[in-house]
Order: structure tokens, then C-alpha cells, then sequence
């Protein structure tokens, strides 16, 4: 042990003394400070090229979190659940990045609760409104609901919008977020199953081998397209390259119209969404209707917080 001790320190640079034969201390010196200096100059060069290395990817990954829009149209309209469903929504969407929420209300002019509801919120909006026809409103028969409203966000889209993906999310319905990624990089047209649906409890497209044969829905109606709202998304490229596509005012043939409008369309271009359809993300939730708040009895509650909720709650 001793001998190899000895025989590293004599080869030792630290010591130095082997190396020349004479044994100079400042020569020795000379060289230890020459050796660091080396060391560390070549460990600031690594460094360097490193942190090079690092710097030069940065740009990739700031342009990966710039994600594709989304454009979701959301058509609502004045009754004692309105400001409940688009809270839930909106919070909803708050999850998800790179979203534009174009709230739409059948009406003739805005609601400043609806605003002050949407500013609480915190969700990039823009809020419209689009009545539907008169013709319609008074019909006994069906109604076609949030056309109109759809139909506006369809026009700002063709102003505004130039890439990304339109949705339409009704503000009564369940949302899982994840269903959002993957809408966002579709090219043409997405379908997906949506639950609480019909008696069949899901509207779906049917897929065997990885295609897309047909659609499983408790009423057909001749539709060619038997889906639901919540089911599907288009590319905004895509519908603008359709330049007439719009939504008619056609009870329950709205979803199926718009998607027709949106020929030409081959089944095998639909993208499916969902882990192929074999999973429910979206569900046709319904709200119990409320009946309208009874009157306040003004005198009895003047000077009381009732005199501000009051003005929160929707009449007959
Ligand atoms: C179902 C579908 O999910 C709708 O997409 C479709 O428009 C509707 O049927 C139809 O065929 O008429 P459903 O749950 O029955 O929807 O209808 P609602 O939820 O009452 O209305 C759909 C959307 O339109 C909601 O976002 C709602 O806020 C809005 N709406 C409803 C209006 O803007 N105006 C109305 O008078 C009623
Ligand atoms: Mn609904």
C-alpha cells in the first residue's frame, strides 16, 4: 500500500517533482494553477454548449402549448335555470385552454346578469344574442330550439375564425373535458356517442372493424345523420370551405340538416372520437324545470338583502 502510495504522488502533476527532475516549487505551482484553469474552462465550455442546447429547444416547446382554438356555441335562453347552467358550463370549460365561449341567447337584447354571470366565470366570451323568428316562437307545435342562436355563431365564425374547431355544447348538457383535446385536432367531421339519449340511452355511431356502419339511436326519423347535438365537432377550415352550411329550422332534424349541409362528406372521412366510440363523455342532461319565483312581498322585505336577490330570479 505504502509503495503505491508512493509511486502515485511521484507521478502526481500536484507534486510535480518527478516531471522536470529539479524539483521546482514555483514551476510546480505553475503547472496546478495551469491544470485548473484547464478543468475548469473546459467545464464552463460544457456548460455553455449545454445550456445551448437547452435554449435552442425552447421554442418548440412554446409553440406545442399554443393548441389549436376552440369555438364553443353555446345557444341559452331566459328561465329560472339559466344562470345555474351556464355557471356549470362555464366552469366546465374553464378546464380546458384556447377556447373561445360564444354564448347566444334567443332574445332581443343582452342581459346584464348573463354578462356579470360570464365575467365571473372567467372564460374567454363573447356574448350574443339571436331570437328565434316569430313564426316559430308562436307555432303550438315543436319548436325549433337554439337555431337561431346556432346559426349566429355560425356566421361569427366565417368573420372571425380561420383555423381550430366549432362545437356546439347546449347549456343544459354534461361535458367530460378530455372529449375537448380531442376535438381540437380534428380535420373534417367528429362523431362520438352521447348518453341519456332516447330510450336507448346513448345516441351513437356503430362501429365495426374501424368503420363507421351505422348509427344506433332510439329514433331514427330518415335521418341520414341520427345523432345528437352534444355528438360531433367540425373543423373550422372545413366549414368554411362550405360557405352555405347553416342549421334550418327543422324540429329534431337541426343536428341531422347541418351535418347534410356540410356535403360533401363521406362516412369514411368522419373521425371518431371517444376510444372509437366504445366510451360516453357527453350526456343529454335535462334540467327539471322550475316554475317561476312567486312575487316578493316588497314591504314587508324593503331594506333586505331579498331586495337584491330579488332582482336575481326570473317571473312568470
Ligand atoms: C335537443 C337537442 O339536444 C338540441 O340540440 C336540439 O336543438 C333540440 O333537442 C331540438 O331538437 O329542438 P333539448 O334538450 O330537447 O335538446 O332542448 P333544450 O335543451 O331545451 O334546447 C336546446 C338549446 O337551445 C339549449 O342550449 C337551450 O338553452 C336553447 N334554447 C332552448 C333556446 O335558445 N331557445 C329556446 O326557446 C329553447
Ligand atoms: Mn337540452
Amino acid at each position: 500500500m505504502k509503495g503505491n502510495y508512493i509511486n502515485l504522488s511521484t507521478h502526481s502533476g500536484i507534486n510535480g517533482a518527478s516531471g522536470n527532475g529539479n524539483g521546482n516549487g514555483k514551476m510546480s505551482l505553475g503547472k496546478s494553477i495551469k491544470m485548473y484553469l484547464t478543468i475548469f474552462i473546459a467545464t464552463t465550455c460544457i456548460y455553455m454548449v449545454l445550456y445551448q442546447y437547452h435554449i435552442s429547444r425552447e421554442p418548440f416547446a412554446a409553440a406545442e402549448v399554443v393548441k389549436p382554438p376552440l369555438y364553443i356555441i353555446t345557444p341559452t335562453y331566459r328561465r329560472p335555470e339559466q344562470l345555474a347552467e351556464l355557471t356549470r358550463l362555464g366552469y366546465t370549460l374553464k378546464h380546458v385552454v384556447n377556447l373561445l365561449w360564444l354564448v347566444i341567447e334567443d332574445a332581443n337584447k343582452t342581459n346584464p346578469l348573463v354578462a356579470h354571470t360570464l365575467d365571473r366565470i372567467g372564460v374567454p366570451y363573447e356574448y350574443m344574442v339571436a331570437p328565434m323568428p316569430e313564426k316559430y316562437k308562436q307555432t303550438k307545435r315543436a319548436k325549433p330550439r337554439g337555431v337561431s342562436n346556432r346559426n349566429r355563431g355560425l356566421e361569427y365564425l366565417r368573420h372571425n375564425a380561420t383555423e381550430g374547431v366549432l362545437y356546439f355544447a347546449d347549456d343544459d348538457n354534461t361535458y367530460d373535458i378530455s372529449i375537448f383535446e380531442q376535438m381540437r385536432y380534428i380535420t373534417k367531421v367528429a362523431m362520438w356517442p352521447v348518453g341519456l339519449v332516447t330510450k336507448t340511452g346513448v345516441s351513437s355511431p356503430i362501429i365495426q372493424g374501424g368503420k363507421l356502419v351505422g348509427f344506433y339511436d332510439g329514433w331514427i326519423g330518415g335521418r341520414r345523420y341520427p345523432v345528437d347535438m352534444a355528438g360531433f365537432a367540425v373543423s373550422v377550415k372545413f366549414l368554411k370551405e362550405r360557405p352555405k352550411a347553416q342549421m334550418p329550422f327543422k324540429p329534431g332534424y337541426e343536428e341531422d340538416g347541418f351535418l347534410r349541409s356540410l356535403a360533401p362528406l363521406d362516412n369514411k372521412e368522419i373521425e371518431l372520437l371517444a376510444d372509437e366510440c366504445r366510451d360516453i363523455l357527453t350526456w343529454h342532461t335535462q334540467t327539471k324545470k322550475n316554475a317561476p319565483a312567486q312575487a316578493l312581498n316588497r314591504t314587508r322585505y324593503k331594506n333586505t338583502n331579498l331586495e337584491y336577490i330579488d332582482k336575481l330570479l326570473v317571473r312568470p
